[in-house]
């Protein structure tokens, strides 16, 4: 598969020029300025990310950048801030006091606009309410929520005093909802009553108290009233947000945390075991999540800035909440499904509210590019200016359709390449200074060391595949698995030394070393951008009392860019009957959620394994895809198996 892409990149060798009209007025003007700016940071990386961190109000200066015990860095020592304190008091005084922070629309139609004052204001009386509950600096706090204005308000308000947030996304299971409550011992749920998508108002309360049950250090339930649903109540835990903030100041002083205090744990998935919660810090992110906001979506007041992101994924937290907000920024944020009530919603909200900057996943891109030029020709789309996408390499025939039809050919394209390990973008054109190439994400980001190396950490030449690492450490990389520092040395740094970040990410660079991203090296499956390990699914099935074993793979996707593929053995004497791929598809969803529904279940008698036993994915990969079988099979210990399973194909 990895071939496959760098044959098709290869094809790909226009090259897209930023006009001169934006160019003029960008942040960054032309490709010298940025090839200066990258030289000086490669030079002196540290003062180039005190200027960054120098934008911001820092309560007390740091005292030391960068203290780097490989692989343990910590960044701007000494040195104190407050995040929602850089977001909304810094707006409060100038002209920015009474502009948008949030523009925000339901998927019926409803909408909210907070200023700054007001969101200042919503911040601080929420913020007054959790240390009212019991919340205090370093405790945990869970968020479950639709995108409401309240989850961006509940995140501000807990780095307002300190307390750590963990949002988990909406559309996962109680059971996964479970598990990171208990993997960080949280005091607080905020929740909803539910939200509403496809036109119907979904349920969320009820994951909670089931997963709650099961975890003794939760305290009390904040519940969003949002669609009015009839709710499960627990008197002494449960207290509605209106209720909460009911009486509540709209005062309260934001206190100094030391750069390095822990911001936020998002969970995400790994190749083996359990999901990581990936831990970032106070001054470092912010600072990262703030210049680069700046640099790759050129940000000016009077941008209209829509990122389609759920505030349970990095990009929610990064490019919804804490980089457009430090930067005084209009954020504007969609509730519902892109496709509701029609095919046209998203154009029909970017033409109703003048959206300037549109950052998307190239997923959804191919999902509307299916459906035909006609839905967003419907909408007048002339006020954006710049697009972005986010998650997954954009294949060339999406990024030409989504330059032309959405962009009108006038809009710059910024492919951005990060993680949630990165915590902000670290390869991506910058609007008017790079020339971009459809499917490359192209140069990375000042101040950032990324290479391509080979399996013994060397450098590649140019046109070489590769695996992608980053060479000197960054502000906003994590600080640790959350609970497992063994982990986190292991998962990123041992592959190539406790020096180099390994990315998990397979590259290479062009002749102008531009990089091409070429997917997972790992067990990671990258479904509609939202990374899934094959282990917890395959864990999800073998639940099951019929199945014996489970493999799974990833297999393309026309829509998804990767599906799911699961090659199941059942216990003997037991035979798969219809109802048996639905009833594995059920327990996946209850173990996961929605997102890591197999799209293929196959049923076999055995699975190709090595000699030592393990399961060979690159040949089911090559089997799932309707691909020959290729390379080296010397290892396998059965070879009946694959072909078997080829000859069932
Ligand atoms: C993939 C999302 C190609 C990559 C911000 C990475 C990309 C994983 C791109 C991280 C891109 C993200 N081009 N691949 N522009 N952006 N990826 O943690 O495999 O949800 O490792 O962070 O998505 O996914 P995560």
């Amino acid at each position: 598969m990895a071939t496959d892409t760098i044959e098709t990149n290869l094809k790909e060798n226009r090259v897209f020029k930023p006009s001169r009209e934006f160019a003029r007025q960008a942040h960054v003007k032309s490709a010298a300025q940025r090839e200066a700016l990258s030289k000086n940071a490669a030079r002196r990386p540290e003062k180039y990310w005190e200027k960054q961190a120098a934008e911001l109000k820092w309560q007390k200066k740091w005292k030391k950048t960068l203290e780097w015990k490989p692989p343990l860095a910590k960044w701007f020592v000494g040195g104190q801030l407050n995040v929602s304190e850089n977001c909304l008091d810094r707006h409060l005084t100038g002209p920015r006091r009474n502009k948008a922070a949030i523009i925000w629309e339901g998927e019926p139609g409803d909408t909210r606009t907070l200023t700054y004052h007001q969101l200042h204001r919503e911040t601080c009386r929420f913020a007054n309410a959790l240390k009212n509950l019991g919340v205090r600096k370093g405790d945990r706090v869970i968020l479950y929520m639709p995108l409401v204005p309240e989850a961006a308000i509940a995140m501000l308000a807990c780095t307002r005093i300190g307390a750590v947030h963990s949002v988990v996304f909406g559309g996962f299971s109680s059971q996964s909802l479970r598990d990171r409550i208990q993997d960080t011992k949280a005091k607080i749920v905020i929740t909803s009553d539910g939200g509403y998508r496809k036109g119907k108002a979904f349920g969320l309360k009820q994951q909670v108290d089931d997963a709650v049950e099961e975890c003794a250090s939760v305290k009390k339930v904040v519940v969003v009233k949002r669609t009015d649903q009839t709710v499960g109540w627990h008197p002494q835990r449960d207290v509605w947000w209106h209720d909460a903030v009911e009486g509540q100041s709209a005062e309260n002083i934001p206190i100094p945390l030391d750069a390095e205090h822990p911001l936020f744990v998002l969970y995400t998935s790994g190749s083996t075991g359990k999901p990581k919660g990936i831990l970032h810090t106070t001054g470092g992110y912010l600072t990262v999540a703030a210049s680069t906001a700046r640099q790759v979506f050129d940000l000016k007041e009077d941008d209209v800035y829509w990122c389609t992101a759920d505030v349970g994924w990095i990009t929610g937290h990064t490019y919804v909440v804490y980089g457009p907000l430090a930067n005084g920024a209009t954020t504007f944020l969609y509730e519902g499904a892109p496709m509701h009530p029609g095919p046209d919603r998203f154009w029909s909200l970017i033409a109703k509210y003048g959206i300037t900057i549109f950052y998307t996943a190239p997923t959804a891109i191919r999902a509307f590019m299916r459906l035909g030029d006609s839905h967003p020709q419907k909408h007048d789309l002339s006020s954006l200016r710049l697009l972005g996408t986010v998650g997954e390499p954009i294949n060339p025939k999406a990024w030409s359709w989504y330059h032309t039809v959405i962009g009108g050919g006038r809009c710059p394209i910024v492919d951005t390449y990060w993680q949630t390990e990165t915590g902000g973008i670290m390869i991506s054109p910058l609007p008017g200074a790079t020339p971009t190439k459809p499917g490359s994400a192209t140069l990375a980001m000042p101040g950032i060391d990324a290479a391509v190396v080979d399996k013994n950490g060397k450098e590649v030449p140019n046109g070489k595949g590769g695996f992608l690492v980053i060479r000197k450490p960054w502000p906003s990389m994590l600080r640790t698995v959350y609970g497992d520092p063994e982990r986190y040395k292991k998962q990123y740094f041992s592959e190539f030394g406790p020096k180099l970040y390994f990315t998990g990410d397979g590259a290479r660079r062009d002749k102008d070393g531009y990089f091409w991203l070429l997917g997972r090296v790992d067990d990671v499956i990258n479904v509609s951008g939202h990374r899934l390990s094959t282990m917890e699914v395959e864990s999800a099935l073998v639940a099951h009392p019929q199945v014996a074993e489970a493999a799974v793979v990833s297999i393309p996707h026309e829509i998804k860019g990767e599906g799911i593929a699961a090659f199941v053995t059942l216990r003997r004497g037991t035979e798969p009957v219809a109802a048996t791929t639905k009833e594995l598809e059920k327990a996946v969803v209850k173990a996961i959620g929605a997102i890591a529904r197999p799209d293929k279940i196959r049923f076999t008698d055995a699975l190709p394994k090595t000699r030592s036993g393990k399961i060979m994915r690159r040949l089911l990969r090559s089997v799932a895809s309707g691909e020959a079988v290729s390379g080296d099979t010397t290892t396998l210990e059965d070879f009946s198996a694959l072909t078997k399973l080829q000859e069932e194909d």
